[in-house]
């Protein structure tokens, strides 16, 4: 057994529901905390001072200065396998451009998967490598990486392949989600819906044999799938035994309904969903993931999140980061910026970075720090826990945890 402190402040976002709105008010804030660890998990959270007293004989490792303690975050929507460079793209928006009538001209998600494709497995595998290791220096230990960027039998299984083998570099939790049906390729001969039956044919059967994810996702909009199509296939994906999750709603509305038709884990983006659609994901156990990233990088609206917390949602924030729609990767960052054009609280924020974005990738042993759960935890040279948001991000992390050992990058 070991113990680590003392903590000014152990926020252990303990004893908070899964959905819908929080007040600060409802946070479990140890001063003069410690922490009890049982090997890889929490034994106990508690004052240092009375762990000291109650287990004399487990090993102390005391922290230095002063510090504040969080759980680990969850990264739970990223695209961060990825070859290429989307610079172009970003300066032709800021010109006036839109995200569709780039990728119509041939640039946008198209121009990565050229990039993606001629990139080796060890190219591949390294810049992926560099980008977990920066989510993990932001605290952020359980990250979750979709394939996508392929599009054809051997491009999505070397994506999936990189990214099983990035697990054996990093002790990241990281969760693959095929996203074949990011887009209908260009070099595909037949129409978008045959393009998704040969996914279930052809592309779905060796993930699932080769073990390389048990998550499909799909993007549906009108540039690339249909709401009807989509339903068909995720269903098609569901009854092969894979969970389910949805690019729903980013340009036009609709596509949350399906996702909570076909009983999706999680329904990301939203950024154009319609009250009454709001209405219908809050009530269901669909988790409502907002990508503040995108819409920082492509200059549109924010996912409407007070409106999902106010309706009973369970809402989670994710990065998005990818190489076209969000760059920055910085998930604190986007985090932050959205509490404030949202008015979230504090608690919603760090409750959508933790313990329910970990529920939408069916991670319940984390998220919080209480007995039992995974001893992944991040802290801060800070005496107050509210300074990570308020400093939208340039507060850096100073030790982040995995399994209870100190992790360097
Ligand atoms: O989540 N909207 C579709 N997919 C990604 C963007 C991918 C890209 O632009 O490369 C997203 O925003
Ligand atoms: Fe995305």
């Amino acid at each position: 057994m070991k113990i680590i402190g003392p903590f000014k402040q152990i926020v252990t976002l303990a004893n908070l529901p899964l959905r819908g709105k929080l007040s600060d008010h409802q946070l479990e804030i140890i001063e003069n905390g410690g922490v009890l660890l049982n090997e890889e998990k929490i034994e106990k959270v508690g004052f240092f001072q009375d762990l000291k007293n109650d287990f004399p004989n487990a090993k102390i490792e005391f922290v230095e200065g002063e510090q504040i303690a969080l759980p680990a975050f969850t990264d739970s929507h990223t695209h961060i396998c990825f070859g290429g460079n989307r610079a172009n793209d970003f300066a032709m928006r800021n010109g006036g451009k839109t995200y569709l009538e780039i990728a119509e001209s041939g640039g946008g998600i198209w121009s990565s998967v050229q990039h993606t494709r001629i990139a080796t497995e060890e190219e591949l595998l390294k810049t992926t490598l560099d980008r977990i290791n920066f989510l993990i220096s932001l605290g952020i230990t359980t990250i979750e990486i979709k394939s996508g960027y392929g599009l054809d039998v051997e491009n999505e299984l070397k994506m999936l392949r990189v990214i099983k083998k990035a697990r054996t570099f990093t002790k990241a939790t990281l969760v693959p989600t095929c996203l074949a049906a990011h887009l209908k390729p260009r070099d595909f001969e037949g129409s978008s819906t045959e393009y998704l039956q040969f996914i279930v044919d052809e592309i779905l059967p060796q993930v699932k044999e080769k073990n390389l994810a048990n998550r499909v996702d799909i993007f549906i909009e009108k540039s690339a799938f249909l709401p009807d199509e989509s339903k068909a296939f995720l269903l098609k994906a569901k009854n092969m035994g894979f969970e389910i999750t949805v690019h729903a709603d980013q340009f036009t509305s609709g596509s949350s309904r399906v996702a909570v038709e076909v009983g999706a884990k999680s329904a990301d983006h939203l950024e154009a969903t319609i009250d009454e659609d709001i209405l219908f994901l809050a009530k269901s156990n669909t988790v409502a993931t907002a990508l503040p990233g995108a819409s920082l990088g492509l200059g549109e609206k924010f996912t409407p999140a007070r409106k999902i917390l106010d309706a009973g949602g369970i809402l989670a924030i994710a990065s998005d980061w990818n190489p076209g729609s969000a760059p920055m990767g910085n998930l604190i960052n986007q985090a932050s910026i959205l509490a404030t054009f949202e008015k979230l609280s504090t608690a919603e924020v760090l409750a959508g970075i933790t313990f329910r974005s970990a529920y939408a990738l069916n991670l319940e042993d984390r998220g919080t720090l209480e007995k039992g759960k995974k001893a992944d935890f991040v802290t801060f040279k800070t005496d107050n826990f509210q300074n990570v948001l308020y400093h939208q991000g340039s507060l850096k992390a100073e030790s982040i945890y995995i399994n209870g050992e100190k992790y360097t990058v």
